[in-house]
């Protein structure tokens, strides 16, 4: 079979990502996908589909809640369910024929099938073993199973069976008050479905700076979304097209069932590395599943490296990509880095809640000095007209040296916004750096430098 440099095994973000970079740097490149088409959990049934679902969902609220204050009047908008599935299909197969495009434009050969490593420098793809310098595996993640209940993707759903249902939900439960919870919890809720969340912690997407969180859920519940926290979920029991989930409170270990239409189990997910043939080719994998790699992607075995959901840390499609892009240049003899300390994460409902660096309650608990600099939507002129003026930005700041730290911001285009502070804290920049850069007005980004003004002297229109 044909020699390569680089067999890629799994083509999401992080395997199709580093397949375009490897072949950039000149190196003979293979992916290995089985699925029908490219793009992986994040294009086929993840991050893609899941946005199509929001912005459609987003829109109706705003056509329900705002446009007659705007005087936008006439045609009652309704949800013509089917339609808003083939327009999130037509969305997926826009992007994942994208990619088949840039595979093919580097010259990049797709190997179908699901592909297992026989032994270092072979890959087995199908009934044919192809040799290779080097293995690159980027195979992902796939949602934890949760102890007593079944998935069975009509009643009992993960994020892939919630992206299909056949109908919208009267209601909904969703176990896990996490980043996919809270999505797609929020699709159906806009949709017309009842839509409780079941959360084992007492606030929501636990880990998140806690100013966040707690106006998260009060925006949530002002939205319609029920929540009952700090109970953990036992079991789910299916009858017919019904179901009911048994939960059990934190506090005093009293048992309460309710029943719903639809249980969305968005509880974690875990690394996927299932037929690889990791076990027999003695690859290092740790206590949670994950393959050990070192600091330039490398598992214990010579010539097979390993990126993305399936190694260690946030499972992010950003992160998988950046990992991807570094491992190829490695290969190529370059020396590349990832800054694990400014990666964003964004959780797509509206308002946008987006994050990079430290919280608070981190930075306490290092017992560091550091200041907060915040600004609330309702002073933004922009956001104000455009009826998006719930949340804030907050930026944390050193308090000696007025390095930035931290962001975390919940607010409309959250997910956007918090970029300007990545490149800032990739530059090492003082929270001074961004107050004395000039902001467009009027525009969301104001609220940026006016958080960065009240790191220091104060906000203008605070
Ligand atoms: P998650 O880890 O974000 O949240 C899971 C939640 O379930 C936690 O709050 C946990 O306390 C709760 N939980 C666990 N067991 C429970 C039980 N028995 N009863 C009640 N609650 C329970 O996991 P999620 O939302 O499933 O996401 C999986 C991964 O996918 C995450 O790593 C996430 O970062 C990633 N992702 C990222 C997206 C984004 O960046 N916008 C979108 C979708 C997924």
């Amino acid at each position: 079979m044909a020699n390569y440099d680089v067999i890629i095994i799994g083509s999401g973000p992080g395997g199709y990502v580093s397949a375009i970079r490897c072949a950039q740097l000149g190196l003979k490149t293979a992916i290995v996908e089985g699925r029908e088409t490219l793009g992986g959990t994040c294009l086929n049934v993840g991050c893609i589909p899941s946005k199509a679902l929001l912005h459609a969902s987003h829109m109706l609220h705003e056509a329900e809640h705002n446009f007659a204050a705007m005087g936008l009047k006439g045609k009652t908008q309704s949800v013509d369910w089917k339609q808003m599935l083939s327009y999130k299909s037509d969305t997926i197969g826009t992007n994942t024929k994208g990619v088949e495009f840039l595979m093919k434009k580097n010259k990049i050969d797709w190997l179908k099938g699901w592909g297992s490593i026989p032994a270092a420098g072979k890959v087995k793809v199908g009934d044919d073993v192809h040799e290779t310098k080097n293995i690159i595996i980027a195979s992902g993640s796939e949602v934890s199973s949760l102890p007593g209940v079944e998935i069975d993707e009509k009643v009992v759903v993960s994020s892939t069976g919630a992206l299909e249902l056949s109908k919208v939900p009267n209601k909904m439960v969703v176990i896990g008050a996490g980043v996919i919870g809270l999505e797609l919890g929020s699709v159906y809720s806009r949709l017309g479905a009842e839509v409780e969340v079941i959360e084992f912690a007492d606030t929501v997407t636990p880990g998140m700076d806690a100013e966040v969180q707690r106006t998260f859920q009060k925006l949530l519940t002002k939205q319609g979304l029920s929540f009952t926290m700090g109970a953990a979920v036992q079991s789910v029991e299916v009858k017919g097209k019904k179901a009911t989930v048994t939960y059990k409170s934190r506090k005093d270990d009293s048992e309460s069932t309710v029943e719903a239409d639809t249980v969305l189990v968005a509880t974690g997910r875990r690394p996927y590395t299932d037929g690889l043939g990791l076990e027999a080719l003695g690859v290092e994998m740790s206590e949670r599943g994950q393959i050990k790699t070192d600091g330039h992607y490398k598992t214990n075995i010579d010539g097979i490296y390993a990126i993305g959901d399936c190694i260690d840390g946030p499972m992010l499609a950003h992160k998988a990509e950046d990992e991807g892009m570094a491992c190829a240049e490695g290969l190529a003899g370059q020396k590349p880095h990832v800054n694990y300390d400014v990666i964003p994460g964004v959780i797509y409902t509206h308002p946008e809640v987006a994050n990079v660096g430290k919280t608070e309650e981190q930075l306490k608990s290092e017992g560091r000095d550091y200041k907060v600099g915040k600004f609330s939507f309702m002073g933004n002129g922009r956001a104000k007209a455009n009826f998006a003026a719930d949340g804030f930005v907050k930026i944390i700041a050193d308090k000696a040296t007025d390095r930035i730290l931290g962001a975390h911001i919940i607010g409309p285009a959250a997910g956007d916004l918090i970029h300007e502070i990545c490149v800032a804290m990739e530059f090492g920049a003082a929270a001074e750096d961004l107050a004395r850069t000039c902001h467009a007005h009027p525009t969301y980004s104001e609220a940026v430098r006016e958080a960065a003004l009240a790191c220091g002297d104060g906000a203008i229109h605070a």
